[in-house]
């Protein structure tokens, strides 16, 4: 999978892109992460990427030119390949969405900044997605660019050692993941439970699946629906 950023900020992006499970999965040769900053695209004389918007009001609006050329400059895309831009009005991201994603040969991503984007990049690229990572606003879009890449790259095979424990975790298999414990078996007066203690597979297997399930309906109920 190739992951291009299109960011004003591309040494946030390389910074957690080289650390831990996605630095080894880029090592590795499962994924590819290229950021680009597109002000390096502007013609502006000052460089400029942004402008006050029409109509009034406060903030910068992004503009279309930089935005457009950093594109085509990555034409043409391997395929399948989707294109997103972050923005807290565009659709919601979840594992579901993710698992969509992770299908993609090259996912390119726009990172938005102060008020976003002119809307007319929407008409320039109309493959463009938009994506939000919660109802919340965020300052830049290179969190939630991370945050989606970094949910993609653990289904890729080969970026987690162990897939079994991808599939065990929380939304795989429609559950809240179930609780976990590590020695010692007793710390200050707090105890596992003694089925994790027991050895017999079949029970830890059941206890957690009950315990998943119970989490769900408790914390999540609208997962089970
Ligand atoms: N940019 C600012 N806030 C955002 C959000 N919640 N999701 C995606 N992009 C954003």
């Amino acid at each position: 999978m190739k992951f291009s950023i299109l960011t004003l900020f591309p040494e946030i992006i390389d910074a957690y892109a080289s650390a831990s499970i996605m630095g080894r999965a880029c090592k590795q040769g499962v994924i590819e992460v290229k950021a680009i900053n597109f002000r390096d695209f502007t013609t502006d004389p000052h460089r400029k990427v942004d402008d006050s918007p029409f109509g009034g009001g406060s903030g910068m609006v992004l503009t279309c030119q930089p935005l457009e050329s950093a594109f085509e400059s990555l034409l043409p895309l391997q395929q399948p390949a989707r294109v997103l831009m972050t923005t807290p009005t565009g659709r919601r991201f979840d594992h579901a969405f993710a698992l969509e994603l992770s299908e993609a040969q090259q996912l390119v991503i726009f990172c938005g900044h102060y008020e976003g984007f002119d809307e007319r990049i929407k008409g320039l690229i109309p493959q463009i997605e938009e994506v939000s990572i919660g109802d919340y606003v965020l300052t830049g879009g290179e969190l939630p660019a991370l945050s989606m890449m970094d949910a993609i790259t653990r289904l890729l095979p080969g970026a987690v050692q162990k897939f079994t424990s991808v599939q065990a975790d929380s939304f795989y298999d429609g559950l809240l993941d179930h609780p976990h414990y590590t020695r010692p078996a007793e710390y200050k007066g707090l105890k596992v439970p003694d089925v994790l203690l027991s050895g017999n597979h079949a029970a830890i297997q059941q206890w957690r699946k009950a315990q998943s399930e119970e989490r769900t309906r408790r914390l999540r109920p609208d997962l089970l629906s």
